[in-house]
């Protein structure tokens, strides 16, 4: 294995412009590759997976991709370039990296999906996230028990707002979100003014918070701009549910209706305290690091790798074994000792 892996790394570097020969260091390197520094989270993950990486004696190599597949891509190829022993993906869209996966895969360098799956390849070795469908049923089943739907009359209006189409997790979420709502959707006590109800009609591209804001206006000024009451506004994390709020705001002058999210984002957390947003579900990105810096470490010492999923993640080739994390719930009764006594956040953050 290391021979032929010291062959084709100067193969990578042959074939990657701008790639100088590999130069080797003292520990195994880690490349790491998130997606985005716009989004709180991704800065949290990031930062958590170098700090603990480190900690464990890997030399890592971060890199973040504004967003950006074509630039992903390269990053990824340069970290292969640069020597790296076990790639970890947030992928920005689950099907862009095929190239660079061809490349790990022949360079016999393991991958990671971190959080989202990376799609129609084979050489995606194990994927950790936090259980995505459960997310979404516990902002169903939080708006289920809110509304009390099983006892309440109803009918009470609702809207959906998921998340980008090309991340494999949103249509998880989505899912799980509307399996809870749906009986009631059906017998006609929740009901949706705008009728936009499929994932596809619901999405937000990139997950960006202006366009959410803008459907949300939209759907506001089209269908309650005559004091149409509305329950309950299911968004499929805390950057859509920012721009539903924004638009809530300023846009609906009726009692706040529900607003879920997922993250436990800054913002959302003081929207969650000032009562403007219902709900969040909590992912602690620590645990996700742990995990992974665990995964990697029982791959380069050629142990067993821990997983406690091998059956729901089919990424179009093999189905990836999984390690799920356990998401949490978090609302402005619970954010204190989920998020500050745990250290997450110091309370000044949150002013
Ligand atoms: C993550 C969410 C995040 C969203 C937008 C998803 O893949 O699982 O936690 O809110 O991407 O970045």
């Amino acid at each position: 294995m290391k021979v032929k892996k010291l062959l084709a790394l100067a193969l990578a570097g042959a074939m990657v412009a701008s790639i100088s020969v590999p130069a080797f260091a003292e520990g195994e390197k880690v490349g790491v590759s998130m997606p985005t520094k716009d989004l709180q989270r991704w800065n949290q993950d990031g930062a958590n997976m170098e700090e603990q990486l480190k900690a464990a004696g890997y030399e890592v190599e971060l890199q973040y991709a504004s967003n950006d597949p074509a630039t992903q891509l390269n990053q990824i190829k340069t970290m292969i370039g640069n020597g790296a022993s076990v790639l970890v993906i947030a992928a920005i869209e689950g099907d862009s990296l095929g190239e660079a996966l061809d490349m790990a895969a022949e360079y016999e360098i393991p991958v990671i999906a971190y959080d989202r799956l990376i799609m129609n390849s084979d050489a995606v070795s194990y994927y950790a996230t936090f259980d995505n469908y459960m997310v979404g049923t516990v902002q169903g089943t939080y708006v289920k028990d809110t509304l009390d739907l099983d006892n309440a009359e109803g009918p009470f209006n609702i809207e959906f707002t998921a998340g980008d189409p090309g991340d494999n997790n949103a249509g998880y979420f989505f899912g799980g979100a509307y399996d809870v709502l749906a009986p009631y959707l059906e017998s006609g006590k929740l009901v949706v003014p705008s009728g936009q109800t499929t994932f596809d009609e619901v999405a937000t591209p990139q997950w960006k918070t202006d366009t959410a804001q803008a459907r949300a206006e939209n759907i506001l000024s089209s269908y309650y701009a005559d004091g149409t009451e509305l329950a309950a506004w299911v968004c499929s994390n805390d950057s859509t549910a920012l721009g539903v709020e924004t638009a809530l705001a300023a846009n609906y002058n009726g009692a706040y209706p529900i607003v879920t999210g997922q993250d436990c984002d800054i913002e959302n957390t003081k929207n969650m305290i000032a009562g403007k947003q219902s709900m969040s579900v909590f992912k602690d990105t620590r645990t996700l690091a742990s995990q992974v810096v665990k995964m990697v470490g029982q791959i380069l010492n050629g142990e067993e790798v821990d997983v406690n999923d091998t059956e729901t993640y089919d990424n179009g080739v093999k189905v990836v074994p999984s390690f799920l994390c356990e998401p949490v719930f978090a609302d402005a009764n619970n954010y204190k000792e989920l998020l500050i006594d745990s250290g997450y956040y110091t309370e000044d953050q949150l002013q």
